[in-house]
């Protein structure tokens, strides 16, 4: 292997450290705050990128103080966090305080008040809040309106100090509840308050598809129907449901991954360029590009989209043999469809995006296929034996890019065959790539909203998705005839035998997962 940053050159890097913020976790002592929000925070601490007067107040149910709230903190992250790391982990742990309460006792917001009164009164300039509701989205009605009817998340007109608001999905469950949830939010919140995450896009491999394809001039002119034949963009998880039938029974895969994490990946590398690198320009083309999918066609939908649901295998479990999930459930663990993007630049193109659960293993990925050369010069070998070139961005595990080009091998006059340009960035980067939670809390407390999505992108995205799911819960019966049937899948193998038909119909097929 190659020493890290032999191939690295130039260095762009700009990082910008944020002015002090007060981070507001409410769901504090739930999961996602010990896994994924402290450690994040702390991480960002540890490389000088949290303020060093910003602070943090978990809020939650569960009846504790803040010392044992520290504790379970500094537990928990101990166990990960590097030995040079763990000098710095107490006075990380030093602006962190906890506040017990129920979610909808206004006593809570009030005593909130006060805390934050009593923590940002002595600071000049007074500090950003940054709201962060670790909670399920169920509570999101009842947390929003209180924070705002206590004036906690109130900004006056000048907009500073700034009050900003994250969330986690799911937005809503189809068109009509995420437009009613907007308007609540948009009750006491502006646009440019609310932070929606989709963890996708904090990934780097992620955010690389816009560097690849606007900081290069060669991509652009090839990425259109001219050239490109098809694109395949796959999600795939080894893991079932874990513990979460709960959520997963009334969510299923197309709600799950397919309405945010794979619409964002298919917007990326299919939208136009947009006009900087700024939050709306970015979000605008987004939202242009989702607009520009055409409609699943209802009479015709298991030509366009399947779903799919894992069965027993060995000793892994069946979907409907999970802990919480109804036996006879219909919920699908698995959806491949095809999509058609009308605009000039994609008429035509087959976009195929796939993602499941329980499938044979972990593996996201955007491969672009392109057309074969209309013609060879070197015959006897005709175009049509050629094989097409191919760039896979590849997301996770293997974070990278792999462009797949026609090359002659050493020896005869006529040897030719696919030769792989492979780029990991483990080999290159050493370890450092960041989970996503980092970069997103770090443009969350820097007032950056790129990578975050807009109240238009989301109903957009429902928009296309809401009429299919409809259609699946018309036709849940698991009958003969049924138009759009769930296909069974052992767990561990690539998908229902359907997924493989959907691609056949036009002579393509599947990447092997
Ligand atoms: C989450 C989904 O948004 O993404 C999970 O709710 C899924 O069901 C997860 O497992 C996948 O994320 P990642 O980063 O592991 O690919």
């Amino acid at each position: 292997m190659a020493p890290h940053g032999d191939y690295w050159h130039g260095n762009f890097c700009i990082e910008i450290s944020p002015i002090p913020n007060t981070i507001i976790i409410m769901g504090a002592s739930g999961d996602l705050t010990g896994r994924k929000l402290i450690p994040a925070l702390f991480s960002l601490y540890s490389r000088g990128l949290f303020h060093e007067k910003s602070q943090i107040i978990g809020c939650g149910r569960t009846v504790m103080n803040s010392e044992t709230f520290r504790n379970q903190l500094k537990e928990n992250l101990e166990n990960n966090i590097a030995a040079q790391q763990s000098s710095q982990l107490h006075d990380f742990l030093g602006k962190v305080s906890y506040l017990s309460g129920d979610y909808d006792d206004p006593a809570t917001y009030q005593q909130l008040g006060l805390e934050l009164e009593k923590l940002e009164k002595q600071q000049k300039p007074e500090p950003n809040r940054t709201f962060y509701l670790a909670t399920p989205t169920t509570l999101y009605p009842t947390i929003v309106p209180l924070l705002g009817e206590h004036s906690l998340t109130a900004e006056d007109y000048s907009g500073t100090p700034w009050r900003h608001v994250v969330l986690e999905k799911p937005f809503g469950y189809d068109l009509q509840s995420a437009e009613e949830l907007d308007r609540l939010l948009h009750q006491t919140l502006s646009e440019r308050q609310i932070y929606r995450i989709d963890h996708y896009l904090g990934k780097e491999t992620v955010q690389n598809i816009l560097m690849l394809r606007f900081a290069n001039i060669i991509f652009e002119p090839i990425w259109n129907r001219h050239y490109i034949d098809h694109v395949q963009i796959s999600v795939a998880e080894s893991i079932g449901i874990e513990n979460r039938a709960g959520y997963y029974e009334k969510a299923g895969l197309l709600r799950d991954m397919f309405q945010n994490h794979m619409l964002e990946m298919l917007s990326l590398m299919a939208m136009e360029m947009p006009g900087s690198f700024d939050a709306n320009a970015v979000r605008d083309e987004k939202l242009k590009l989702i607009r520009a999918i055409r409609p699943f066609p209802l009479n015709d939908l298991d030509k366009f989209i399947i779903r799919g649901q894992y069965t027993q295998d060995g000793d892994m479990s069946g979907y409907r043999d999970e802990s919480g999930v109804d036996p006879k459930s219909n919920t699908e663990t698995y959806v491949a469809a095809k999509l058609l993007i009308d605009n000039w630049r994609w008429r035509g193109v087959p976009f195929y995006l796939r993602s499941g659960k329980r499938l044979k293993r972990k593996l996201s990925e955007i491969a672009i296929k392109f057309k074969r050369v209309p013609h060879s010069i070197f015959a006897p070998i005709k175009s049509q034996d050629m094989a097409a070139d191919m760039l896979v961005l590849n997301v996770q595990p293997e974070e990278g890019m792999a462009l797949t080009v026609q090359a002659k091998k050493p020896g005869p006059k006529l040897c030719m065959g696919s030769l792989t340009l492979d780029f990991k960035y483990n080999e290159v980067f050493g370890g450092q790539t960041r989970d996503a939670y980092e970069r997103l809390l770090l443009d969350a407390m820097l007032g950056d909203q790129t990578l975050f999505i807009r109240s238009d992108v989301i109903a957009a995205s429902w928009q296309l998705f809401t009429p299919v799911l409809n259609a699946w819960q018309k036709f849940a019966a698991e009958v003969s005839g049924n138009p759009c049937p769930l296909h069974h899948y052992p767990s561990g193998t690539q998908g229902p035998k359907a997924a493989e038909e959907l691609l056949k119909q036009d002579n393509f097929s599947w990447r092997k997962i």
